[in-house]
């Protein structure tokens, strides 16, 4: 699969990028800088000896993958998405965007369109195939490549054909993938990012993930 990560010069898109390239997907690392995604796509090529990835501005990179993965903050969603929109349409866009705020009296803070996934659907039209995944898997944790991922994966989103995809990614990481519904549910997934990162900071941790019981 060709995978664009807009954001991917970042921790969690790098991670995400040298995790799918050892996997064997070809990877377009995006940025607001071309020249700074081209220097990292350089050095993620260095660190996984896998040739297919190159860098590009964000909205070369959207249009020229298959699925379009999003890791920028939260803050940056309505200045990155426009520009994307058209780069976007009919692909599969998995937000791994989790809308936190740090120092405040509340960590996760969802804009008023409900989730960072939701307010990434109406920044980039109905044509996007939005689900919202990943965002219990740390970077620390992606970046430990001789490690497996301790997590499920849980996603969420309005169309079936987008979320098996994710499940097939998903499994090329060796992650279990979980369908939790459609893509209203994204808070609460987003959510639980807050709950894990409260987990980090009382238990000195930089890693911990969750697990569904019950399931076969
Ligand atoms: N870190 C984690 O463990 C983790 C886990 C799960 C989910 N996430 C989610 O993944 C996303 C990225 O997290 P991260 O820790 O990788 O963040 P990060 O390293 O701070 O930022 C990722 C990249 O986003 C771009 N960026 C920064 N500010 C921006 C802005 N205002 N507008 C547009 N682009 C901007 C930067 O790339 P350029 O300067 O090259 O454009 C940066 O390298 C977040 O939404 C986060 O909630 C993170």
């Amino acid at each position: 699969m060709k995978i664009a990560i807009i954001g991917g010069t970042g921790k969690e898109g790098s991670g995400l990028a040298i995790r799918w390239a050892l996997a064997g997907h070809d990877i377009i690392i995006g940025s607001r800088d071309p020249e700074r995604a081209k220097a990292r796509a350089a050095e993620l090529r260095q660190r996984t000896g896998k040739i297919p990835i190159v860098g590009a501005d964000n909205r070369e990179a959207a249009a020229l993958a298959g699925v379009v993965v999003l890791a920028v903050p939260w803050t940056g969603l309505g200045e990155t998405l426009p520009p994307l929109r058209e780069g976007c349409q009919g692909k599969l866009v998995v937000s791994t965007v989790v809308p936190l705020t740090f120092g405040g009296p509340r960590l996760f803070t969802p804009p008023t369109a409900g989730s960072a996934a939701e307010e990434a659907q109406a920044l980039l039209g109905p044509g996007a195939r939005l689900v919202a995944a990943f965002h219990h898997i740390a970077a620390q944790e992606l970046a430990e490549t001789d490690s497996a991922i301790d997590s499920d994966l849980l996603h969420c989103g309005g169309d079936a054909a987008s979320k098996q995809t994710v499940t097939d990614l998903a499994k090329s990481l060796g992650l279990r993938a979980i369908d939790v519904g459609p893509l209203s549910n994204a808070a609460l997934l987003e959510g639980i990012t807050a709950v894990l990162a409260t987990i980090n900071r009382r238990y000195r941790l930089k890693n911990s993930g969750i697990r569904i019981t019950g399931l076969e």
